[in-house]
């Protein structure tokens, strides 16, 4: 694992996937360090965490409430990462759609965390969705982000199921959980360079051993 790469946070809001990930590095399971923290949002959970984790963190006002950034605004944002040398963006309840300046300029390297086993239910209220839809097993998915929404090839996904009683909230608590173990493990995925993308799919190439 190389400790060495450098991974910027996008978040909006509470920011408890963020903190899973900063608790990680600090357990060294990450392979990562958590470079900066970037929000649309000045009142962000977020910004709370990074202060307490000392995680740099800056403010990028959105400028308009529209769901996809601005070119301008991503320009912004892209001056944050480069200037923190950011290797690897993670989305972490970011809620703006990224556009093509980031993309382009993380080719691979941009990865999201959201509350449904896609390609069910993307988008907002994930949770609501699959009570909707009556399903009896929902859970989360790591994915590498392209052009679309919740539409990239898929790293991780864990699974948890629907009770009977469950509300929006209740399935989302119980889904949280388990994102805040494998958003680590799939920055970890990356950062080890085991990721291979092979159409739609992500192959995870097994952990070379090391004979010296
Ligand atoms: C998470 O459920 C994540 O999957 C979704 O937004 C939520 C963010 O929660 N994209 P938090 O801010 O990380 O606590």
């Amino acid at each position: 694992m190389n400790a060495a790469v450098r991974v910027g946070v996008l978040a909006s809001g509470r920011g408890s996937n963020f903190e899973s990930l900063v608790a990680a590095a600090r357990r060294g399971i990450l392979g990562a360090r958590i470079a900066c923290l970037v929000t649309d949002n000045p009142n962000a959970g977020a910004l709370a965490i990074a202060a307490r984790s000392d995680v740099p963190a800056a403010v990028v006002d959105p400028g308009t409430r529209r769901a996809r950034l601005a070119p301008e605004i991503e320009e912004r944002i892209l001056e944050v990462l480069r200037t923190h040398e950011v290797q690897l963006v993670c989305l972490a309840g970011f809620m703006r759609i990224v556009g093509p300046r980031l993309l382009s300029a993380f080719p691979g390297a941009i990865l999201n965390i959201h509350p449904s086993l896609l390609p069910s239910f993307p988008g907002l209220d994930a949770a609501r969705q699959a009570l909707e839809a009556g399903v009896k097993v929902s859970g989360c998915t790591v994915h590498f982000v392209d052009a679309g929404v919740d539409s990239g090839p898929v790293i991780l996904q864990a699974s948890v199921p629907v009770h009977d009683d469950d509300t929006a909230a209740t399935l989302a608590d119980r889904i949280l959980e388990r994102e805040h173990r494998i958003f680590p493990e799939a920055v970890a995925l990356w950062a080890s360079g085991r990721l291979e993308v092979v159409g739609r799919r992500v192959r995870v190439r097994p952990a070379t051993s090391r004979v010296e």
